[in-house]
């Protein structure tokens, strides 16, 4: 009887220690990520965090690999592979910000044209 349900069980389990992960890793932010490389000045880069925070992290994870329930689901890029990081130019990820790509909602009406060169800056220091 139980074992009729235990897929959906293990699902919600899974996807609530997913989440639980996920803010277990934004807490421990702070600290966790003095040595990371930064390639803006402190005060942009805490800004276009939180902006990465509240607009793209759903999809694109704190960790920018893209590895989300809902970034699998839809196929967020994993920022995190180099090899695509060498391969897009910066005027094509603005390109795609602004007006969106494929499931990427476009960003060009509710960011700033800074806003969004931020947030390009965000996205290239994922590179690893
Ligand atoms: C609803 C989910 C979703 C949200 C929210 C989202 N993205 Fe994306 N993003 C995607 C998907 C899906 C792709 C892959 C698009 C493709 O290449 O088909 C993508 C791709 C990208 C790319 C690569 C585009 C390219 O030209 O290859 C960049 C850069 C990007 N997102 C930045 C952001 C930023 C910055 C935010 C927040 C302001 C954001 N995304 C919010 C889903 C999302």
């Amino acid at each position: 009887m139980i074992f009729r349900h235990l897929p959906a069980v293990l699902l919600v389990f899974l996807l609530f220690a997913g989440y639980s992960f996920i803010g277990l890793i934004v807490i421990g932010q702070p600290s966790s990520n003095t040595h990371h490389y930064t390639p803006m000045p402190a005060a942009k880069r805490i800004d276009a965090k939180k902006l990465f925070k509240q607009k793209c992290v759903k999809c694109h994870g704190v960790d920018g690999a893209g590895q989300t329930a809902f970034g699998e689901v839809i196929g967020a890029t994993d920022f995190t592979d180099s090899e695509w990081q060498k391969r897009v130019d910066d005027q094509r990820l603005i390109n795609s910000m602004t007006y969106g790509r494929g499931q990427m909602p476009s960003f060009g009406k509710k960011l700033s044209k800074d806003q969004i060169s931020l947030l390009l800056d965000y996205v290239r220091a994922f590179k690893s």
